[in-house]
């Protein structure tokens, strides 16, 4: 593969393959706020130019001039180590320019607003925002107010859909389709627009969703308003399932009094090796950060059964067919 400075002239060596997927399909979003304003050849659009690109996600050397000349900043206001990383990877792998903002430390801390400096940092000239932000709909607010297109790293407790792309990614790339497939999402529901964003496009591939939890971290209507299945008992669901997405206690967005104690959420919906043995064959995804001990043993995230470090190399490449692909690499 080229270095990047050669990289003008990729195209010429670039494998048919590859030219073929760049080439198919047309995308008209400016931004990507949620799953919901996705359909379905938009999602498989982005699953095939991941596809296209997992070769060159994995090394500096094999970076791609299909973002040169464009500015991308990313502003995290809540923690985040992978998905900030991959968004920067993805966005350097493509030969884009890359700016962190750090809310601390910024002109936030003496008062300036959200709005006005998300437009400051509009004026410097970006093609780009990748944002994530504590409230629901800060996204969906930007859009009324920025030209650029926008790209949404998790509001609240409400969408996530990089994420979601990522997890449905690997489902896809393991057992070959969605549709049909039995995905249960295992853990604190309630607070997690990872659960959010995976039953919007499960949902959408025809995908059967299941939700197994504590009462309290389950949504009562879930059953009704997105069509899923509820399991109370760990094991019916985990018989059922042909994948568990099993997500963390959510203690930053959480109300006191929810779980008895960690130890007793362990023992009734912890993923152990003695789980996985009512299941042998069912995959474990998990889109960290994980806490072991409480939603999964580190026998389990490292196990055979285990997609986890696989969802973080498929989030590079899902980012980078995000990037290119609002951007206008057609
Ligand atoms: C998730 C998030 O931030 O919503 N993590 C991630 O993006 N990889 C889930 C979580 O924090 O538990």
């Amino acid at each position: 593969m080229p270095p990047a400075d050669e990289a003008g002239g990729f195209f010429m060596k670039a494998p048919a393959v590859l030219i073929f997927v760049l080439a198919m399909g047309s995308f008209r979003h400016q931004h990507l706020l949620g799953i919901a304003e996705l359909s379905r050849e938009d999602i498989e659009l982005i699953f095939h130019r991941a596809e296209a690109y997992l070769p060159y996600c994995r090394s500096a050397l094999h970076r791609l001039p299909d973002l040169r000349g464009k500015s991308v900043v990313l502003a995290f206001f809540e923690p985040s180590t992978r998905t900030r990383v991959s968004f920067e990877l993805a966005a350097r792998r493509l030969s884009a320019d890359v700016v962190s903002f750090q809310a601390a430390g910024s002109s936030l801390a003496k008062g300036e607003s959200l709005l006005d400096t998300v437009q400051t940092l509009e004026a410097m000239g970006i093609d780009a925002l990748v944002i994530r932000h504590h409230a629901s709909g800060v996204p969906w607010f930007l859009r009324r107010f920025l030209r650029c297109s926008i790209v949404n790293a998790g509001d609240g407790h409400h969408e996530h859909p990089t994420q979601a792309l990522l997890d449905g990614f690997t489902l896809w790339k393991h057992f070959g389709r969605l549709e049909g497939l039995r995905v249960c999402i295992v853990g604190d529901v309630l607070h997690s627009r990872v659960a959010r964003s995976n039953i919007a496009l499960l949902r959408l591939f025809g995908a059967e969703v299941g939700l197994c939890g504590p009462l309290t971290l389950v949504p009562r209507e879930a059953e009704q308003v997105w069509g899923v299945r509820l399991f109370t008992s760990l094991q019916d669901a985990v018989r059922w399932a042909d994948a568990l997405n099993v997500l963390r206690l959510q203690r930053e967005r959480m109300e006191s009094g929810l779980i008895p104690s960690l130890e007793e959420y362990h023992r009734f919906f912890g993923i152990t090796p003695q789980v996985l043995a009512w299941n042998p064959r069912v995959r474990i995804l998990h889109p960290g950060p994980v806490n072991y001990g409480i939603e999964l043993t580190p026998e389990v995230a490292l196990g055979p059964n285990a997609h986890i470090r696989q969802q973080v190399t498929h989030g590079v490449a899902i980012r980078m067919a995000v990037l290119s692909l609002l951007l206008g690499v057609s």
